[in-house]
């Protein structure tokens, strides 16, 4: 409820204020693919996300859409959080 108050919030505030509020699309692809590194002398696989890991920090506005395209190479499911 609360939530779509905000979001009907920032939808009227761009239409009135276009220049102030900065509403926009915001696209990233997210790769995630398995990788192998090596500590000590443990090799173990990790997840990585364009070859970052922990993955990569999304930066976006109140009001932006954030679309994220994610490409999984790794051979099972997964999540993101
Ligand atoms: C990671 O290591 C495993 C086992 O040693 C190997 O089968 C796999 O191909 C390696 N993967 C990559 C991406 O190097
Ligand atoms: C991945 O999820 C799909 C859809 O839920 C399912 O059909 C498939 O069997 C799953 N694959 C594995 C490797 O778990």
């Amino acid at each position: 409820m609360e939530l779509t108050w905000i979001k009907l919030l920032v939808f009227m505030a761009c239409l009135s204020f276009p220049l102030m509020v900065e509403c926009r699309d915001r696209h990233y692809k997210f790769d995630v693919v398995l990788k192998n590194i090596s500590r000590l002398c443990d090799t173990k696989p990790i997840v990585t996300v364009n070859k970052q890991f922990p993955g990569p920090t999304l930066y976006a506005r109140e009001g932006d859409r954030v679309l994220v395209k994610v490409v999984n190479h790794v051979k099972y499911n997964l999540s993101i959080h």
